[in-house]
């Protein structure tokens, strides 16, 4: 019998390839996208520069920007029996509904089997354009509402708030949308992208591989967070209460504070920030300061989880951003999808260009050489 190998539980600090995606520095809170700051995309860039940026290497130039962005506003309108679809699983929830409407979506790609280059850059394009509009046709029609059709003379952040209010959205909500699709576009191996990466490992396709995307994304490790962030904030009411809300949780040690901590970043993760200021901004602008207030209170009772290496996170502020443009929280995670799209399909790609089947081991801890015993005499 071979020697036991050490055990990585959780796959903990294993490095399994290389990636020219994305930079991840979790000790200097550093975030790269193909070599390009996040400080600098979420300042200066777009979400379909960073689809670009991502999916095709490099910036581009303004007319591959504008075909880009022709493409996806192309392709945001979802076969008629997709929709359908939605309707028949509109009880359950948003993200489960992305993942279903997904599955569907194979069924009419016309690229669906064609694992080449080519045609999985048109099916990473396509499904981009098409998550928007399936949350927010899944919106309106649980509300007994019609979907909205997409307007092709709006951008990807607006047209999504668009189909889900069925007006155009101020350019301030635009703006705020945009930046969270920037800030959550990519970030190596997420438990979701590293699971996409499983799927498409096997050949199988791409559309399969979001699924599995979707289906990891959805726990509140993961992209759950912002939501179980938001109804932290309802719960503890006002700034005062929270310094309560963080004592009782922290009674039990299986009850973490959601939107703090990282298995990566080590210091504060560096889209914090930019969600932070947003979350401030459009607060003071609507008039309604009090879930950035109630938010900063808990970060100043979180201050002593700091030399533990557990700072916020991107979903901390994310949730009152959502909140503030009257978004539900349950669509807090397929929102999270709606910007990290273009990240798992970069992810796919890179693994197929390189393709191993990905298998780790698992050490066996069980009994060895049992007495088979006949199930008439157990
Ligand atoms: N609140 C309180 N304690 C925490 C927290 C937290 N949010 N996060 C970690 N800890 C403690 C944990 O209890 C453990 O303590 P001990 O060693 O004494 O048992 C220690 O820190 C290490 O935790 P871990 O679970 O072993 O560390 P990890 O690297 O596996 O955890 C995490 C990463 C994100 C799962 C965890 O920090 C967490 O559960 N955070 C809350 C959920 C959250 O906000 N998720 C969003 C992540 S950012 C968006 C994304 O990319 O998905």
């Amino acid at each position: 019998m071979t020697s036991p190998q050490p055990l990585a539980k959780g796959l903990r600090n294993v490095v399994m390839d290389t990636t020219e995606s994305s930079f991840i520095d979790g000790d200097e809170g550093i975030l790269l996208y193909r070599g390009y700051s996040i400080h600098d995309l979420a300042a200066h860039s777009s979400f379909e520069e960073v689809c670009y940026l991502l999916l095709y290497g490099s910036l581009p130039t303004r007319d591959e920007l504008a075909a880009l962005d022709a493409r996806l506003r192309a392709a945001r309108v979802l076969p008629a029996p997709v929709v359908d679809v939605i309707r028949i699983v509109q009880r359950a929830h948003p993200i489960d509904v992305l993942r279903t409407a997904v599955s569907a979506l194979a069924a009419f790609d016309p690229d669906t089997a064609d694992a080449s280059l080519d045609a999985v850059l048109r099916k990473s394009e396509r499904l981009t354009a098409q998550f928007p509009t399936i949350v927010a046709a899944h919106d309106r029609i649980r509300r007994g509402l019609e979907p909205v059709p997409p307007r092709d003379d709006l951008s990807h952040a607006a047209n999504f708030l668009y189909m889900l209010a069925g007006e155009a959205p101020s350019d301030e909500a635009a703006a705020a949308m945009d930046l969270d699709f920037i800030l959550h576009a990519e970030h190596g191996a997420n438990a979701s992208a590293f699971a996409a990466r499983v799927t498409a490992s096997t050949d199988s396709d791409l559309h399969s591989a979001i699924v599995t995307g979707i289906g990891t994304l959805k726990g509140p490790l993961h992209g759950g967070a912002a939501e179980a962030v938001m109804t932290m904030a309802l719960e503890i009411g006002s700034p005062e209460r929270a310094h309560d809300y963080v004592i009782a949780r922290q009674k039990d040690r299986n009850n973490r504070i959601m939107g703090f901590g990282h298995r990566v970043y080590k210091v504060e993760d560096p889209r914090a920030r930019h969600m932070r200021e947003r979350s401030k901004a459009l607060g003071e602008s609507l008039n309604q300061a009090q879930w950035y207030a109630i938010l900063q209170a808990v970060e100043k009772e979180m201050e002593r989880y700091k030399r533990h290496g557990i700072h916020v996170n991107v979903d901390f502020f994310a949730g009152s951003v959502y909140y503030l443009l009257g978004i539900p929280e349950d669509l807090f995670v397929p929102i999270f999808a709606l910007g990290r799209i273009p990240g798992w399909c970069t992810e796919i790609l890179e693994q197929l260009n390189n393709n191993i089947l990905i298998r780790p081991l698992l050490r066996y801890d069980g009994p060895l050489n049992l007495e088979y015993v006949p199930l008439e005499q157990r």
